[in-house]
């Protein structure tokens, strides 16, 4: 545990994709600070697994929802806002990504990946959003990459997406922001999650991507959540619009 402090006691933060990897470990931070934490995702088993080891008791809610789907958000955020009266952060965490070459993919496989990622993120930031304009305070992180910035191998649907999503962040910002809500993103470069697996499982591919690291390693989860809470927290009270490269420095080179 952390002596770090962010001020997060008591406020309600909505964390999508909180059942495993960043998501997973942000949502175990928030508890720490003393945050009401909801978590949302597809598969009922992960969250009766992130519940119990999260061990949050009455501070812990889990809500099977999909987030590219309409009807699941507007009751993920029902839910919450009837059992907790108000929603302080969102941190739109959910995304995946499918291999694919751009110009070779199937229209489905575009349209999977745009909807898991810049659709999710903007059917959760709209609600979120109309509810924080209505409270006059909140906080927005979504949750974007280093490929967004650079053309990726296997990566460029997920990195148009995650680009959108960064637009989206500052769209949203300069809306909200006559009513106190900020919004912001975080791009990390690879953390080790399942997410990630088929690229740092191989040592050769591994090794090529440390290489672009100038710190020599790969991010892990807890790496992305201490500046994420920054970004949740009052110390960022004055950044909007802004999205946080947080990957050892490989934007740098
Ligand atoms: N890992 C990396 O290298 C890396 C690098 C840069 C950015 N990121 C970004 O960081 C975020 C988290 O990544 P991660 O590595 O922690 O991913 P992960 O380990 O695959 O976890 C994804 C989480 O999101 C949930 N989820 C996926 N699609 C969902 C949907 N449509 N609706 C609701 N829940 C959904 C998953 O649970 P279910 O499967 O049960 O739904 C799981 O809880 C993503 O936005 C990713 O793009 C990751």
């Amino acid at each position: 545990m952390s002596t770090l402090s962010f001020g997060l006691n008591e406020n309600v933060c909505i964390v999508t994709g909180g059942t495993r990897g960043i998501g997973l470990e942000i949502a175990r931070v928030l508890l720490e600070q003393g945050a009401i934490v909801v978590i949302c995702a597809r598969k009922q088993d992960g969250l009766d697994a992130a519940r119990s080891s999260l061990n949050g008791g009455d501070r812990l809610m889990a809500v099977q929802a999909h987030t590219a789907r309409s009807e699941d958000v507007d009751r993920l955020f029902d839910a919450a806002l009837q059992r907790f009266g108000k929603i302080d952060t969102l941190i739109n965490n959910v995304g995946m990504n499918l291999i694919t070459t751009v110009i070779d993919a199937d229209p489905a496989l575009w349209h999977k990946i745009l909807d898991s990622n810049l659709n999710a993120a903007f059917l959760c930031s709209r609600k979120a959003g109309q509810i924080m304009r209505r409270q006059h305070r909140g906080k927005i992180v979504h949750m974007s990459s280093i490929a967004a910035h650079r053309a990726a191998p296997a990566m460029g649907i997920y990195g148009i997406a995650k680009a959108g999503i960064e637009m989206m962040t500052r769209v949203l910002a300069q809306e909200l922001a006559p009513f106190n809500v900020q919004v912001n993103a975080i791009a990390p470069c690879m953390v080790k999650t399942t997410f990630s697996k088929a690229f740092w499982s191989d040592p050769a591919l591994h090794d090529h991507i440390v290489a672009t690291i100038p710190m020599g390693r790969l991010a892990k989860p807890i790496d992305i959540v201490y500046p994420t809470l920054f970004l949740c927290s009052e110390a960022s009270a004055f950044v909007t619009g802004q999205t946080l490269n947080v990957d050892g420095g490989a934007s740098i080179v």
